[in-house]
């Protein structure tokens, strides 16, 4: 017993952070960041709010449906670790200009980088066994919050907005592992600004992935090397090539199309999840691993078993 995605759509705003523009800013190279990073540009809000960015990529990721379908639309999660107000909460301020029902249950999920694959682990669990939908839009705005004096930070952080809509299958099968470790001095904000201990965030990353991956694909009765695609968060390159390498299996399994987005946060891997479907990957899937990491510490590990043929768009 599974989920599967009906649609999704990624809002990614206009603004642009540039290595060059960054080498005006703090000490440091266009040939740095792309050796450590991979990133050349950052999309960036500007005035746009999470709200804003939120509904853009809600709308996209419903334009194409029926009102049967959006009528059983019961859950809807907004994913964030940069809300700029807590009450009301995001999720209330979407449901009516995303068109939603009001017998919805609409709440707000912040868990650092890791928000939207646990919201996946809530959505699997509220739609089992129902005929119901769920929306997870995960929006973030680490603009708000980066120091742009700090080049340990102000390198990596772009902004951008992602929706899916899932509903339960019983043909797809489902598995995941989460862990969340407190330790809250590697990354946080306090005041203002997003500090991050990037190094030690880059170790617990290449450090645990791997070992949840292989105990994720146990539970699920998968060989890692029967994985199609590994969408892991986007939050820099190299760990994601680590990964590949530690399995030893092809980078293209292992997609890394943030370069001129940056890490965005809660909303990187469902925006990657759109790339993957605008070039027809996702949609030729069998065996899909989602992985996120960050702020926490948080992990959370995701199966999608037979995903492939149960994308809907
Ligand atoms: O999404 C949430 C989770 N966050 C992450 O996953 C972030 C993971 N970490 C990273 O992406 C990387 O750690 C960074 C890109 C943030 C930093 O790259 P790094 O290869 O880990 O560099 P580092 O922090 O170990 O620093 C290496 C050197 C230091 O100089 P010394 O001490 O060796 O002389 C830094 O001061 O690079 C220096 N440095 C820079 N130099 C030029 C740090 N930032 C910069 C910079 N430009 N922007």
């Amino acid at each position: 017993m599974g989920i599967r995605l009906i649609s999704a759509a990624s809002h990614l705003p206009k603004g642009r952070l540039t290595n060059f523009d960054l080498e005006k800013m703090v000490e440091t190279s266009d040939e740095w960041i792309q050796q450590r990073t991979g990133l050349i540009s950052r999309t960036i809000a500007e005035d746009e709010t999470i709200t804003e960015m939120a509904i853009e990529a809600g709308k996209k990721c419903l334009a194409d449906l029926n009102q049967e379908t959006i009528d059983k639309i019961k859950i809807l999660i907004v994913t964030s670790a940069s809300y700029l107000q807590v009450v009301p909460h995001v999720s209330a301020s979407i449901v009516e200009p995303l068109g939603l029902n009001r017998d919805i249950l609409a709440f707000d999920l912040n868990a650092g980088c890791t928000s939207y694959i646990y919201a996946m682990d809530i959505v699997e669990k509220y739609l089992k066994e129902t005929d119901n939908y769920a929306l997870v839009v995960a929006s973030d705005k680490l603009s708000d919050y980066v120091d742009y004096t700090d080049r340990g930070t102000c390198i990596l952080f772009g902004d951008g907005a992602a929706a899916t809509l899932w509903s339960y299958t019983e043909k797809a099968e489902y598995y995941s592992i989460n862990q969340t470790i407190t330790n809250p001095d590697v990354l946080y904000r306090e005041g203002k600004y997003v500090h991050m201990n990037g190094a030690e965030v880059f170790k617990f990353a290449v450090g645990t992935l791997p070992g949840l991956i292989e105990d994720v694909c146990e539970k699920g009765d998968v060989n890692v090397e029967d994985v199609d695609l590994f969408l892991l968060h986007q939050a820099n390159g190299r760990i994601i090539e680590s990964v590949a390498r530690k399995f030893r299996l092809e980078d293209e399994r292992f997609p890394v199309r943030y370069q001129n987005i940056g890490n965005t946060s809660s909303p990187s891997i469902p925006i990657l999840m759109t790339q993957m479907l605008e070039e027809n990957v996702l949609q030729k899937t069998e065996n899909l691993i989602l992985a996120g990491f960050g702020a926490g510490l948080s992990l959370g590990v995701i199966l999608l078993k037979g995903n492939g043929q149960y994308v809907v768009k």
